[in-house]
């Protein structure tokens, strides 16, 4: 019976002793910074070494530097596979700046949570049937980091709830759609990939997306997006680390194209989940060539 472990300061512990004081300045504050990322190929992270990257870059603003490595991460998701018994896990990686111990944001030591369970992708009739959102006015603060403030995300989604919608999509106040809630957001028109760049998270999952895209003949533009551009595009999809690549076929009241899954996202979505393996195997000998 697979158990979930999950990770403590650095010390792989079963799930339900993982607790965090009432007076973290995550909870308290809402200060806070983390990461998705999953396995692959057996438990192998997948870009760990990114994630990683833009976890301390989201750190930074509130002033935290990093404190653990790559290698330290990658032997926590190697024990927490091996003794969960889990098949790919889904990782998330939390830091925030710990405990509060003086003023308003005093705290002295950052608390640093990894929660791994088991991954779970939507299921296959989504991919192949796409899924439906909806738009909402409003900007994420801090929209380039990956901070734990998800409350204006939150009220997207309320609304996507109320509608049946699986993702919410930010429009900002000039009008331009961002990203979604949890994902990236991509358009196809043309023979051309679309997909904002301004405002949004630089999404790992759309910069892997890019070259497999570019190798099967698309072209690919940074460039902002209206409501219509979303509308009357071929295909819609978003982006994430857990989903990979995801059509969506109607946005609002205004069906994408035919209302079906576009030839593209079918032909890249198994092309990129390959790609996927093969950098966390790649990742995986490179770094236990390193630790010799
Ligand atoms: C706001 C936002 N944008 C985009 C993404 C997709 O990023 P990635 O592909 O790196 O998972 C996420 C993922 O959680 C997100 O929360």
């Amino acid at each position: 019976m697979p158990t979930d472990f999950f990770a403590l300061d650095g010390r792989v512990i079963p799930a339900a002793e993982a607790t965090v004081s009432v007076l973290d300045l995550g909870f308290l504050r809402g200060v806070g910074a983390f990461e998705t990322l999953r396995t692959y190929a057996d438990g192998l992270p997948h870009l760990l070494g990114e994630h990683l990257r833009r976890i301390w870059e989201s750190a930074a603003a509130f002033g935290l530097a990093p404190f653990f490595g790559e290698s330290e991460v990658r032997r926590l998701i190697s024990e927490i596979h091996r003794r969960s018994g889990h098949g790919e896990l889904r990782v998330n990686l939390i830091v925030t700046p710990g405990e509060n111990t003086s003023g308003v944001f005093g705290a002295e030591r950052p608390t640093w949570v990894m929660i791994a369970r088991e991954v779970h992708a939507p299921p296959a009739e989504l991919y192949e049937q796409g899924v439906t959102a909806v738009t909402f006015a409003a900007t994420r603060h801090l929209p380039t980091l990956k901070t734990t403030s998800y409350l204006v995300g939150k009220t997207g989604l309320l609304l996507a709830d109320q509608l049946g919608a699986h993702e919410a999509f930010y429009v900002d106040p000039a009008g331009y759609v961002t990203e979604g809630v949890t994902s990236n957001l991509l358009v196809v028109r043309g023979g051309r990939v679309m997909t904002p760049v301004k405002d949004c998270l630089p999404g790992i999952t759309k910069a892997g997306l890019r070259p497999v895209a570019e190798a099967a003949g698309l072209a690919w533009y940074e460039c902002n997006l209206t409501c219509d551009d979303v509308y009357t595009a071929d295909e819609v999809w978003i982006t994430s680390a857990v989903r990979e690549l995801l059509p969506v076929v109607q946005v609002d009241d205004r069906t994408i194209a035919q209302g079906v899954v576009g030839p593209w996202a079918k032909r890249l979505r198994p092309l990129y989940h390959q790609r996927c393996i093969a950098e966390a195997r790649r990742d995986a000998a490179a770094a236990a060539a390193a630790a010799g």
